[in-house]
């Protein structure tokens, strides 16, 4: 997929009733792409969907919730069934954890591990053989917590850099097919995702958090994304912040826990 219009395309973006996904289906649906957004939430859903049919965009709504592999294997096949396929692939639905190690579930790791990993599988394994008959691209909203560690997060930083492994093979299996894999890290974005952040046991984390460097916007993420798929880009860092954290955690990894260690672990001594 190259290019910077995306008619007669097809993009499916699951979590596209909120935050990142939302603002992705507004930006590809501008450039003309016809938009599927698959989320949990019924209600959520209709109102996203609604808003982007008032700005012109073709739209889909897919109500399904990603830790269901048959779901899963059911809305893909819906959007391939209504569009014709799939040009582009956004796993993008996900939820968070803050909460000590000491302090958590396996149930909560699990439950962390099914939305962010597993529900990417599910909805990527029914859609590859359409993406690689276009010659597609597959966007993975993954996090700095993907590329690096984060204190609090232990369930959250591994599901995402799971998907590093997953995707980045993956993206050798598909590479001889003309298939993109871009591994998408935001830093902290002004979204909804920290209203149902878990904590140890399974309930809502309401406490404060660090925000250092303060906040992207879901549009700026979105705007990003669009020239990065364009451009055939195989991960996008984002932000002062993300950006020194990749490369501080790469090559000087005791600074950077030092760093983000002193920057965080207050959220938990409140
Ligand atoms: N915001 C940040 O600071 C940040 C930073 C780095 C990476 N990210 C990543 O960006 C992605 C998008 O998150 P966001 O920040 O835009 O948050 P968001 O506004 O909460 O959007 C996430 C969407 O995914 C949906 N979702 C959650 N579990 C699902 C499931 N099992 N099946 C289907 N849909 C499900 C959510 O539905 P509900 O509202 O019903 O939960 C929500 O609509 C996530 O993968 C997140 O990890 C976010």
């Amino acid at each position: 997929m190259s290019g910077t219009r995306f008619e007669h395309k097809t993009a499916l973006i699951t979590g596209g009733a909120s935050g990142i996904g939302l603002a992705m289906a507004r930006r590809f649906g501008a450039a003309g792409a016809r938009v599927a957004i698959l989320d949990r939430d019924g209600k959520a859903l209709a109102a996203a969907g609604k808003s982007l049919r008032a700005e012109g965009i073709d739209v889909m709504e897919v109500e399904c919730d990603v830790t269901s592999e048959k779901g899963a294997a059911k809305a893909v096949g819906a959007v391939i069934k209504r569009f014709g396929g799939i040009d582009l692939l956004a796993n993008n639905a996900g939820i968070t954890q803050r909460s000590l190690c000491a302090d958590t579930t396996a149930a909560v790791y699990r439950k962390v591990m099914d939305v962010n990993f597993f529900g990417s599988v599910h909805c990527t394994l029914p859609a590859l053989a359409s993406l690689i008959e276009r010659r597609g691209t597959i966007v993975v909203t993954t996090s700095i917590a993907g590329i690096a560690p984060l204190y609090g997060r232990t369930g959250y930083s591994a599901s995402k850099h799971a998907l590093h492994g997953f995707f980045e093979s993956l993206r050798t299996e598909l590479a001889g097919h003309g298939v993109k894999v871009l591994m998408l890290c935001p830093s902290f974005t002004a979204t909804n995702l920290q209203k149902s952040a878990l904590d140890g046991r399974g309930g809502i984390n309401t406490g404060e958090r660090g925000i250092p460097g303060g906040e992207d916007t879901p549009e700026h993420v979105a705007s990003e994304v669009f020239r990065a798929v364009a451009a055939g880009k195989r991960i996008l860092v984002l932000s002062r912040t993300g950006k020194m954290s990749y490369f501080l955690a790469r090559f000087w990894p005791a600074l950077y826990e030092r760093i983000m260690t002193k920057k965080i672990r207050p959220e938990f001594s409140r």
